[in-house]
């Protein structure tokens, strides 16, 4: 290990921060919130600030924290490393830097409550909490307690955020409602809004990442792109169109009618199970463009409470293995399933897979992610700038078209959809699109509305 005795003189070059940046660094209040979208440049601005105030301060103890450790590392262990190479010490083991002057920077992460136990006893007077919508109130209060001490040394709050988290109602609270309550003193709170168009250098590197955000329906893209807070209600799926006279043009619809299906195209099946609950069953072909139409659907209730089992597994997979020799579409051909990983375990008597593979209906495990699962979804219903999207429902696949409309936000967390509805289908639908995930489609102009001026919006931003 090197000793802060023996490093050599060095410059180190922070860069420029952004104007938006450059009010974060300078903000003085005791809970600075910094963001409101993403790719604002706001894990930049947190390592510059620690930097800034590790120099300024000599001895302070600042703490970065972020959910898991992957990030924590991807984010800033791994760049601050870098920038202060030769001029301050990282020792992994205890996760800290030290700087000649006695300025120390913890790097901590909490991605469970037993992680939140190593919280207590710390104590340091700056506190960034990156991405603090990830982190619910009770575990932000308890990571806040770490801020404390008898000493000269400022005591501060940062957090940066998006809209979206579990967090997403605390830090709408505190930094966008501005509603407190007692014990919280107003006049300590600030929230500085950086947009992705702020981030002139991740505009010129990576473009492709404005695209992704235009290309999502009106409330994800008005949260991600323009920093919205207030758009996480309502329909879920509300870029869905069931257009009756659709199938004439096929534009700017979902739903359309049944044709027959070139026997070339490619079949994938998809599969939700329901314990207790409905259960679907979805056909897919796929196009020589990649475009997925769902062709045929299996629905029904696993069990239906006095009623006695329904449908149970070995009913459901006969039905499926039958109609898949026996439809015109499907007999013959190979069939590529995936499902939902939960039939895998065994934990409550035989697994529902066994089920399937004794009825010869053969599965790949579903990848399970949920949020980027649910991007998947958009950038399939998204209309292309033709008004084509890349999914189609045949007309005949009524639970489909009836639940997917129906489906809302969750409460608990906003970008998620509300579990307790009729979400089997859009289950399956999501791990079917995360067995062929596709890039965004791109979109028209016009949807560009970033080029807004964000402040005429948010008076309240610190300026
Ligand atoms: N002022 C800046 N100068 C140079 N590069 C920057 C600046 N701000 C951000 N970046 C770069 O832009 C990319 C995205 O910034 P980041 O801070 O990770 O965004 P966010 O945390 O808001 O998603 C990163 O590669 C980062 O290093
Ligand atoms: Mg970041």
């Amino acid at each position: 290990m090197q000793n802060n005795a023996d490093l050599p003189v060095k410059t180190l070059y922070l860069g420029e921060p952004n104007p938006r940046q450059a009010l974060f660094l300078m903000d003085k209040h005791k809970y600075v919130a910094f963001g409101g979208a993403r790719g604002g440049g706001k894990s930049w601005a947190v390592r510059v600030k620690a930097v800034l105030l590790s120099y300024r301060y000599p001895g302070i103890k600042i703490m970065i924290v972020r959910r898991t450790y992957p990030e924590l590392r991807s984010n800033h262990i791994n760049q601050m490393k870098e920038l202060l190479s030769g001029l301050a010490v990282y020792k992994d083991s205890t996760k800290e830097i030290t700087f000649p002057n006695g300025s120390v920077i913890l790097f901590r992460y909490a991605q469970n409550e037993k992680d939140m136990d190593k919280y207590q006893g710390t104590e340091v007077d700056v506190l960034f909490v990156d991405e603090a919508t990830q982190f619910t109130e009770e575990q932000f209060n308890r990571i806040k307690a770490c801020v404390r001490g008898v000493n000269n040394f400022p005591k501060r709050i940062y957090l940066t955020c998006n809209p979206g988290g579990v967090g997403h109602g605390f830090v709408k609270r505190l930094f966008v409602d501005k509603k407190y309550t007692i014990g919280e003193i107003p006049e300590e709170y600030s929230f500085i809004r950086s947009l992705v168009t702020d981030n002139k250098a991740l505009m010129k590197t990576n473009p492709d990442y404005i695209r992704q955000l235009e290309a999502l329906p009106p409330k994800l893209r008005k949260a991600w792109l323009e920093g919205d807070w207030n758009i996480f209600e309502g329909q879920f799926f509300e870029e869905f169109r069931d257009i009756p006279d659709g199938y004439i043009t096929r534009q700017f619809t979902h739903v359309i009618e049944p044709f027959d299906i070139p026997r070339e195209w490619t079949i994938y099946r998809s599969f939700d199970f329901g314990y207790g609950k409905p259960f679907s069953c979805d056909w897919w072909a796929v196009d020589y463009d990649g475009r997925a139409y769902l062709i045929l659907q299996l629905y029904g209730c696993t069990d239906i409470p006095n009623e006695g089992v329904k449908w149970h597994p070995d009913r459901i997979f006969s039905e499926i293995h039958r109609i898949e020799t026996e439809h015109k579409w499907l007999k013959g051909k190979q069939i590529f399933g995936v499902a939902d990983p939960s039939i895998w375990d065994a934990s409550r008597g035989e697994a529902i897979i066994e089920a399937a593979d004794r009825n010869f209906v053969y599965f790949d495990k579903g990848d399970n992610k949920r949020l980027p699962g649910w991007m998947q979804c958009h950038y399939r219903l998204a209309f292309d700038e033709n008004g084509y999207p890349m999914v189609y429902f045949f007309n005949t696949c009524t639970a489909a078209i009836r639940t997917l409309p129906l489906l809302q936000f969750s409460e608990r967390i906003p970008e998620d959809l509300n579990t307790e509805q009729e979400d089997h289908f859009a289950d399956s639908f999501r791990y079917f699109c995360m067995s062929r995930p596709i890039a965004p489609p791109k979109q028209k102009e016009s949807k560009r509305l970033y080029d807004k001026d964000p402040l005429n919006l948010y008076h309240y931003a610190a300026v």
